[in-house]
């Protein structure tokens, strides 16, 4: 299979089981956006989910904000993203990317941007967070949210879009422990990149020069990833330094230092940043797990995805649709499965082949079958189900406990 033809064929499976649909699209679309469907939005909802145990919810030193998206243009202009948030035109004029609009009416409107990055929202909120909950160095703010960028090309289905989410965290520590978090975060980013279930062999560090750096950033390393169209920029991670909180501090007046309670100085924190594309990393995700392969004589597709960030973590469906008994049984199987992981889903559409198949696409790790055996027909196999592994279509045989042994196991 060429690259093209993989992009083709994921694109075309995002669209035909529910994951990812063109923005707009009866109008014929709006270039540069999409929309999450039903196992689009979990999936991403998962991973989000997944970001925020491991760097927030399981860790002391972070703490969360959602911030407006709509703020005050100054931050913008402090930021020194109006005057270089730019990419170079053909015709070599430069052209900055933040969205505009504007807000208020008549003599009181005000133009303001859409925000380019989260990150803003999170240095807006440093003061309210040490006046609130009066963090020590080092600590964390993390954000998810959108983010909204007019790139000049947008391109590559999900990976360069106008509209975006983006999982931040803005590290502050004191100046000089700068590298030792750096290196933290490095592992971090790579931890998690493992428990999306990207391969190894597919991440790579890219030590950015400085004169490809944001102007924020005095070292930038890109965790780049093997796309089918190429190795791309997957996440970032930057050492901004005191830039933002000095520049705020100058720009607004506002106090944004931190007293050192050993030394009694008072100092700007510096920042390390991890920054994810969630978008980016749903692409890469999706790219890495599609696999062909041969069953039963036919050639099937299924999403090799990580069961803890699966959609759907099991089917349960009864053999036959028509046997009342059997759907009572599988119902109940259901239910008791759903006590480990309320994503158990059901499906009696079509015959059981092809149920199979609609699930290896959605990526579901495990299909649990109700038979006649289960109700007791062969007084051994009461009580017992067929469960289907997704990646070799093999199957076993056995008891509903076990069942959810296994789905809870796949999970942790
Ligand atoms: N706050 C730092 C920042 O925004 P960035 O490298 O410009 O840095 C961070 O963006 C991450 O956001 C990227 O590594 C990528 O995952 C994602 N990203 C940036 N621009 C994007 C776009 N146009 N479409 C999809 N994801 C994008």
């Amino acid at each position: 299979m060429n690259d093209q033809n993989l992009m083709e064929k994921i694109v075309s499976l995002a669209k035909r089981r529910g994951f990812i649909f063109p923005g707009s699209e009866i109008y014929g679309g709006l270039a540069g956006t999409f929309d999450y469907g039903p196992f689009g939005v979990v999936l991403k909802e998962n991973i989000e989910r997944l970001w925020l145990k491991m760097f927030r919810d399981e860790r002391d030193d972070m703490y969360g904000v959602d911030a407006a998206i709509l703020m005050n243009p100054k931050v913008w202009e402090a930021s020194g993203h109006v005057q270089t948030f730019a990419d170079p035109m053909a015709d070599g004029k430069m052209f900055n990317t933040m969205f505009k609009t504007s807000v208020g009416a008549g003599e009181e409107v005000q133009t303001v941007y859409l925000r380019p990055e989260t990150a803003g929202g999170i240095f807006m909120n440093y003061k309210n967070v040490m006046d609130s909950v009066h963090p020590k160095l080092p600590f964390g703010i993390a954000q998810i949210g959108k983010a909204f960028r007019n790139e000049i090309a947008p391109r590559d289905f999900i990976f360069r879009l106008r509209e975006l989410s983006q999982m931040e965290i803005e590290y502050f520590v004191k100046p000089s422990d700068w590298e030792q978090a750096f290196e933290e975060w490095r592992k971090g980013m790579h931890s998690f990149a493992d428990a999306v279930g990207l391969p190894n062999n597919l991440v790579h560090e890219l030590e950015v020069p400085a004169e490809d750096r944001a102007h924020y950033s005095k070292r930038t390393i890109d965790f780049e990833f093997d796309y089918p169209f190429g190795r791309k920029e997957l996440w970032g991670l930057a050492y901004r330094t005191d830039f933002d909180l000095s520049a705020h501090a100058k720009a607004s007046s506002a106090e944004l230092s931190y007293l050192d309670e050993e030394t009694k100085e008072k100092i700007v924190p510096h920042v390390i940043e991890p920054s994810l594309g969630v978008d980016r990393t749903i692409l890469a995700i999706l790219t890495s797990a599609y696999r062909e392969d041969e069953l039963g004589g036919e050639v099937r597709t299924y999403l090799a995805l990580a069961p803890k960030i699966a959609p759907v973590k099991a089917m349960v469906s009864p053999l036959l649709k028509n046997k009342p008994e059997l759907v009572e049984k599988a119902k109940e199987v259901r239910k008791e499965l759903q006590k480990v992981h309320p994503a158990i889903a059901w499906d009696d559409n079509g015959n059981i082949g092809k149920r199979y198949r609609r699930q290896d696409e959605i990526g579901t790790p495990f299909c649990v079958t109700i038979d006649f055996d289960t109700l007791g027909e062969n007084p051994e196999l009461k009580d017992t189900v067929t469960l289907r592994h997704r990646d070799t279509g093999k199957q076993e045989r056995l008891s509903i406990s076990e069942v959810a042994a296994r789905i809870s196991e796949s999970i942790q």
